[in-house]
Order: C-alpha cells, then sequence, then structure tokens
C-alpha cells in the first residue's frame, strides 16, 4: 500500500480532538480536548453538565469547537459538514424527536429516499421485521411504547448504514428490558460507535470510555478503570 493510502486507511476509523474548546458567550463548555479514538465502541460518561452533549454534537458538525479541530474518519468537521452528515447517524434521547414520519413504514422509507421503490419496499420490510415492528409498520408512530419508539429510531439511523452512530443516552428513557435490547443492538452493529450514557453496565461493555467532569476530559481508557475514576469523583 502506498503510504497515503495507509494513513487514508486509518483516518477511516479515527475520530480525533486537537486541542478543542467549545465556549458560549463567555462560558466554556469543553476545555482544551484532545483524544484519538480507535476502538469501535466508546462510551461518554459523566455527571449532568459535565459537557458529554456538547462532546457528541461535535462528532456530527452540530457544534464546532471554537478553538482547535475535530476529525471523524479524516473528515474535519469544518469544512466537510455534508459528507459528515452521510458518515454520522445521530440517535436522541427522545425517540419523538427523530420519527419523522406518522408509521415506521414511513419512517423508515423516508432514510432510503431516491432509491428504487422496490428496493425500498423490500428494506423497509425487512427492517421492520429485523426490528421487531412487523406487525407495527402502519400502526401511528405516536402510538409506539417507548422502547418501540426508540427501535424504530435507531432502525431509521441503522438502514443509511453509517460508518459512526453517535448515539446521546439512547436508553435513558426506557425501563430495563427495552434499555437492553436497544443496547445490545447498538452494540452488535458493525459501525463504530459512541454512546453517551448514565447506564454504567452499558459503558462497561464497550470497548473504551470517556469521563468528562467539569467540561474537561477527565479520563479515557479501559471501561473498568474509566468507570472507576467516575464513581471515585462521586464519593
Ligand atoms: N447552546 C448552549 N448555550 C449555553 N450553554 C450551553 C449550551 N449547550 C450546553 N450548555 C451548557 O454547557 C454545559 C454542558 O452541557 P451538556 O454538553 O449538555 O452536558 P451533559 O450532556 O453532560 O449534561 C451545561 O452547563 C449546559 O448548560
Ligand atoms: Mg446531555
Amino acid at each position: 500500500m502506498r503510504p497515503e493510502a495507509a494513513a487514508e486507511a486509518v483516518a477511516l476509523d479515527r475520530v480525533s480532538l486537537d486541542r478543542v474548546t467549545v465556549q458560549r458567550d463567555d462560558r466554556v463548555i469543553l476545555r482544551d480536548i484532545s483524544v484519538d479514538l480507535t476502538a469501535r465502541r466508546i462510551a461518554v460518561i459523566g455527571a449532568n453538565g459535565s459537557g458529554k452533549s456538547t462532546f457528541a454534537r461535535l462528532l456530527n458538525g452540530l457544534v464546532l469547537p471554537t478553538a482547535g479541530r475535530v476529525r471523524v474518519h479524516g473528515l474535519d468537521t469544518r469544512r466537510y459538514t455534508s459528507a459528515l452528515r452521510r458518515r454520522v447517524g445521530f440517535v436522541f434521547t427522545d425517540p419523538q424527536s427523530q420519527i419523522l414520519m406518522p408509521t415506521p413504514e414511513e419512517d423508515i422509507a423516508l432514510s432510503l429516499r431516491g432509491l428504487p421503490r422496490a428496493d425500498v419496499e423490500r428494506r423497509v420490510v425487512e427492517a421492520l421485521a429485523e426490528h421487531g415492528l412487523a406487525d407495527h409498520a402502519r400502526v401511528p408512530a405516536s402510538e409506539l411504547s417507548g422502547g418501540q419508539k426508540q427501535m424504530l429510531a435507531l432502525a431509521s439511523v441503522l438502514i443509511t448504514e453509517p460508518a459512526l452512530i453517535v448515539a446521546d443516552e439512547p436508553t435513558t428513557l426506557l425501563d430495563l428490558r427495552n434499555a437492553r435490547r436497544i443496547a445490545d443492538l447498538l452494540l452488535s452493529t458493525s459501525a463504530q460507535i459512541i454512546v453517551v450514557t448514565h447506564d454504567l453496565e452499558l459503558a462497561a461493555r464497550c470497548d473504551h470510555a470517556l469521563l468528562f467532569d467539569d467540561g474537561a476530559l477527565a479520563a479515557s481508557g479501559a471501561p473498568d478503570d474509566v468507570i472507576a475514576r467516575y464513581r471515585s469523583l462521586c464519593a
């Protein structure tokens, strides 16, 4: 492989922040964050208000750094906004904010707009079956349970085959059983995932963890060590 090609191949799975600061008015929300992430499943933990959601939003360009640089799979988030949006799927805490169409069938089909109609129909049927929504294809999405809504939101993201999935507390509103189902699905996808969570069991199942504390990156490493650090900060 040419050296440049090797560098590009490496960049593909890498999420890197280089001295990133995010400021709003006079307030520093994230302070001088540098980190280089190549693990496939990454958990982000920390107290409320520590900067986790701001970090998550940096990764798809929803938030831009005030200083420093964010590169996601080789793309500088400042320059490649639309390429980034195609590559990065975002899952929110509240699935309702992400379900755009009246029914599950239409919502998943929306993610496939532009493809031939027969392909869309086939893939929608497959996705509904795969996510346990086959019997709810045409039920108003507003009538789905919380777990079903989050499953639908995730199905609509997964079907676009994002290279990176960023999920901001995707299980916070769910009961234990549904939280497990969503976590299992997230952890089993072939995409790289970065999941913000208060669910330390989910964090422990990841390959790497980040701990935010008051806008600073307080720890980055093996999940068990980072979780222990979080517990000691709270003690
Ligand atoms: N757009 C914004 N304008 C002003 N302050 C913000 C904005 N977004 C977040 N903050 C503040 O930054 C801090 C970190 O927020 P956030 O990233 O949402 O933390 P977390 O997700 O860990 O709870 C909080 O104190 C929050 O109030
Ligand atoms: Mg948050």
